[in-house]
């Protein structure tokens, strides 16, 4: 039996903020039960719903040195749809309503969750064989594992992979605070380690120390090897390009899945979508208070409203797509600007544009049931998931092509009949648009053609079966080389 821990700030059901926790919450499930043990331990917040605070269970609680201060470690445990996960309490850091709040607190916040996470495994009696880590708050979690942990005994054969979900956010404080709140000597803070352009950067310092590196998508694994989707760190991705893999990321089909699912309006499959999808389109217009008329072509959206996820193209091109025979839904938070950029259009438009500026998974669900055509036009996409969960609603995707975009969403061809959506090459406003009106054409004037693209789409399958085994074969090879 190969033992594995996932390491991670965030996983579904119990906290999520995007696309990482639905990662780390529907992995571990899918790795093959006879000769894999995949546990997860995260961060127990404050801001997790009571309900699951509840079900966990008081294992036991220590002290730990984090450089001069000593802080309590509590241990709670929970078995979730088979896969045992662990919770490291501790309301001093854990606390507030968010998990993530400004930089100055997360990376003390994660230094301790990362240390802590290592700390409780003796205790807990789980000697993984690798250990699996998830962006930069778990970046210290290789570097504190071949420091000081390496002495002892226990921790001495534990390899570590760590996964890059977003390469734009790293972790980045001023070496001087970051020695003193984790203890580690001086010399780590080297250029070749944890530093770059001289401050300290816990990413770097994961990717440096892990055994390997994946990302969540092959397009983006060679991205982040350029200086324009780099984020400064190219060169590293370049020097350690021989341990880089690209994963593409999966969903859970079980949770997304359009005939069995709890919260739309009328379950279709791939069969029945051609009578019934329809029906979701018009309870969600009555809904949200859009015009009701079910042959509209309805765009949705359901994002983090970020630069990186291409509002600044919807932005300046929104005033003119909607003067096209369309609607528009939005679901999502985020930068202000965008917040209050489609509550005025909202207000423009009525009938035509409903802004939802919540976090909502119902009203996600309803969204991926209900649009024709789902929008994302990112400036960069590690992978995405939000496209995945559109094909699997036949849902279709007018994307952006890079990183994961490009690689699961297969543009449209109308000569041969193939494709799953539509996509643009160039981070161009007016790319963007003709592709829309191109998406349009299909769906009012070749609607065989859009239902035949609808079929193949929800025929694509994005759920973690090919993935997990990927995983488990880059795991395999990790104990080989010991
Ligand atoms: P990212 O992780 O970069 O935000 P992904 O596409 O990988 O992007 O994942 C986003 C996840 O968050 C999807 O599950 C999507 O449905 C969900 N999501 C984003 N915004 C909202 C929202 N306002 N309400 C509900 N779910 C949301
Ligand atoms: C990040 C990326 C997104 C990816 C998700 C899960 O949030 O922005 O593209 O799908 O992580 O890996």
């Amino acid at each position: 039996m190969k033992k594995i821990l996932f390491v991670a700030s965030e996983g579904v059901p119990f906290i999520k903020t995007g696309g990482l926790a639905d990662v780390v919450g529907s992995l571990p499930k899918c790795f093959d039960k006879e000769n894999y043990d995949v546990r997860v331990i995260l961060p127990k917040y404050m801001c997790m719903r009571q309900e699951w605070k509840d079900k966990m269970n008081y294992l036991t609680h220590f002290y730990m040195d984090l450089s001069w201060r000593s802080q309590y470690v509590g241990i709670l445990e929970m078995q979730y749809d088979g896969v045992q996960f662990y919770f490291i309490d501790n309301e001093y850091y854990f606390s507030g309503p968010k998990p993530y709040g400004n930089i100055y607190q997360d990376v003390e916040k994660f230094a301790f969750f990362s240390k802590a996470a290592l700390s409780a495994l003796p205790v807990i009696g789980f000697k993984p064989d690798i250990i699996h880590c998830h962006d930069w708050q778990t970046g210290l979690v290789p570097v504190f594992l071949k420091d000081k942990f390496h002495e002892n005994e226990f921790f001495r054969d534990i390899r570590s992979v760590i996964s890059i979900h977003n390469l734009k956010f790293q972790g980045v404080w001023d070496v001087k605070t970051i020695q003193d709140i984790t203890g580690l000597d001086k010399s780590y803070f080297a250029p070749d380690k944890l530093e770059a352009y001289g401050d300290a950067n816990y990413l770097k310092g994961g990717i440096v120390y892990a055994d390997r590196i994946t990302t969540v998508s092959k397009t983006y694994a060679e991205e982040i090897q350029t200086p324009f989707y780099g984020e400064r760190l190219d060169g590293l991705m370049r020097a350690r390009n021989n341990c880089l893999t690209g994963i593409v990321n999966g969903i859970d089909y079980d949770e997304y899945n359009p005939a069995t699912d709890s919260f739309v309006e009328k379950n279709y499959d791939i069969k029945s979508f051609r009578k019934e999808k329809v029906k979701n389109k018009k309870a969600l217009q009555k809904e949200l208070g859009l015009d009701q008329d079910d042959r509209k072509f309805l765009i949705g959206i359901v994002s983090r409203l970020t630069d990186q996820k291409g509002f600044d193209l919807i932005a300046y091109m929104m005033d003119e797509m909607c003067q096209q025979d369309l609607q528009f839904v939005v679901l999502g938070t985020g930068e202000e600007r965008y917040e209050n950029m489609f509550r005025h259009f909202a207000w423009k438009y009525q009938g035509k544009v409903a802004a939802n500026i919540y976090y909502s998974e119902a009203m996600s669900h309803k969204i991926y049931a209900s649009c024709d055509a789902f929008l994302m036009p990112s400036l960069f996409e590690p992978c995405g998931l939000s496209q995945l969960m559109s094909l699997r609603y036949g849902t279709i995707p007018i994307v952006r092509e890079t990183g994961g975009l490009k690689d699961t969403v297969e543009p449209y061809n109308e000569y041969k009949a193939t494709g799953t959506g539509f996509s643009f090459a160039n981070y161009n406003a007016h790319e963007m648009l003709y592709t829309i009106k191109y998406a349009m054409d299909v769906f009012y004037n070749h609607k065989r053609d859009w239902n035949k693209m609808v079929e193949r789409a929800m025929k694509k399958d994005f759920s973690w079966n090919t993935s997990a085994r990927e995983y488990e074969k880059l795991y395999e090879s990790m104990l080989e080389e010991q």
